[in-house]
């Protein structure tokens, strides 16, 4: 496993494997590897012969006051997670190199609309930061496959946007939540949670199957499956940032004839921010 953090090495030995016709397949991350990553890393393999992996903790997708200066930082223990499940590449990049002329006058992607909504309401500026920060990594690793989580759902739609619309040549693929036992979705923001309010993290997921069972059974309007679920998650001890029933492909709200749904969630316990969904089928 080679580990590098400049550009030109990279593209050295990715122009090579290139050569030798072999796919290259790139999971960004931004560290604190987890099973979650993990199992990204897994999917990727059944698509591509080489593995990239990048850690980088990215500003531009963090507002002045949120945690990126606490965001975990574990080089030591993701890099031998890497050796262990044997991936080819790790880019580690300097901030320098991905925003070589500061991040004040950088370029910016920006999907107006959806940006806004959702997670992009709740976290001014964030997906600018995030299709910004992965457009450059596109461009610099020029995968042929790139793997997101449907954890992160908004952000792998809005990557998959990104993608057509700046006619990338890159494959999305997304894989599947990675749930700690109790269905807390895999996070490196769960260790921030205090044992209290780590034991009340659960009931997200409970709360959103619950919702999803509510949404099957006819009759129920979608709105007051919304409003009922955040005065669950509220008497849970969550400051809810929203619950929204929305349409799966493009986000937007349902109309009657979308059957392939998602119900989307955003939550704060004691100031830790969670994020969850579960797909729903009419
Ligand atoms: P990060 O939070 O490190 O996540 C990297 C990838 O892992 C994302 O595609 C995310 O959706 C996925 N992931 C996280 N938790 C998961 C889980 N429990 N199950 C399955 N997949 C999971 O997302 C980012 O970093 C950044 O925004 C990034 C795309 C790297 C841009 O900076």
């Amino acid at each position: 496993m080679e580990v590098i953090s400049k550009i030109k090495d990279m593209q050295i030995l990715l122009n090579n494997q290139r050569g030798q016709k072999n796919k290259i397949a790139f999971i960004p991350t931004m560290g604190n590897l987890h099973q979650g990553h993990l199992s990204l890393i897994e999917l990727a393999k059944t698509y591509a012969e080489f593995i990239v992996v990048s850690i980088f903790v990215n500003p531009t997708q963090f507002h002045e006051d949120e945690d990126f200066d606490v965001y975990p930082r574990t080089i030591k223990s993701d890099l031998s997670k890497l050796k262990d499940i044997d991936i080819d590449l790790v880019f580690l990049p300097e901030i320098s190199t991905i925003y070589p002329y500061g991040i004040d006058v950088s370029t910016q992607i920006i999907i107006p609309g959806l940006s806004q909504e959702l997670c992009g309401k709740v976290r001014p500026g964030h997906f600018n930061g995030v299709t910004s920060v992965v457009l450059r990594l596109f461009n610099i690793i020029e995968p042929d496959i790139a793997v997101f989580g449907q954890k992160d759902y908004q952000q792998k739609i809005m990557l998959g946007f990104m993608v057509k619309d700046l006619s990338l040549n890159i494959r999305i693929v997304d894989g599947p939540t990675i749930r700690e036992e109790d269905g807390l979705a895999m996070s490196s923001r769960n260790q921030l949670l205090s044992s209290s309010a780590r034991s009340s993290a659960k009931d997200l997921y409970v709360v959103l199957q619950s919702a999803k069972q509510s949404a099957q059974m006819k009759g129920m309007s979608f709105s007051l499956i919304e409003d009922r679920s955040v005065k669950t998650l509220e008497s849970h001890g969550f400051v809810v940032d929203y619950f929204s029933i929305r349409e799966k492909k493009y986000l937007v709200k349902p109309d009657k004839q979308d059957k392939e749904l998602i119900i989307l969630a955003s939550a704060k316990i004691e100031n830790v921010r969670l994020i969850d969904n579960v797909f729903l089928s009419l």
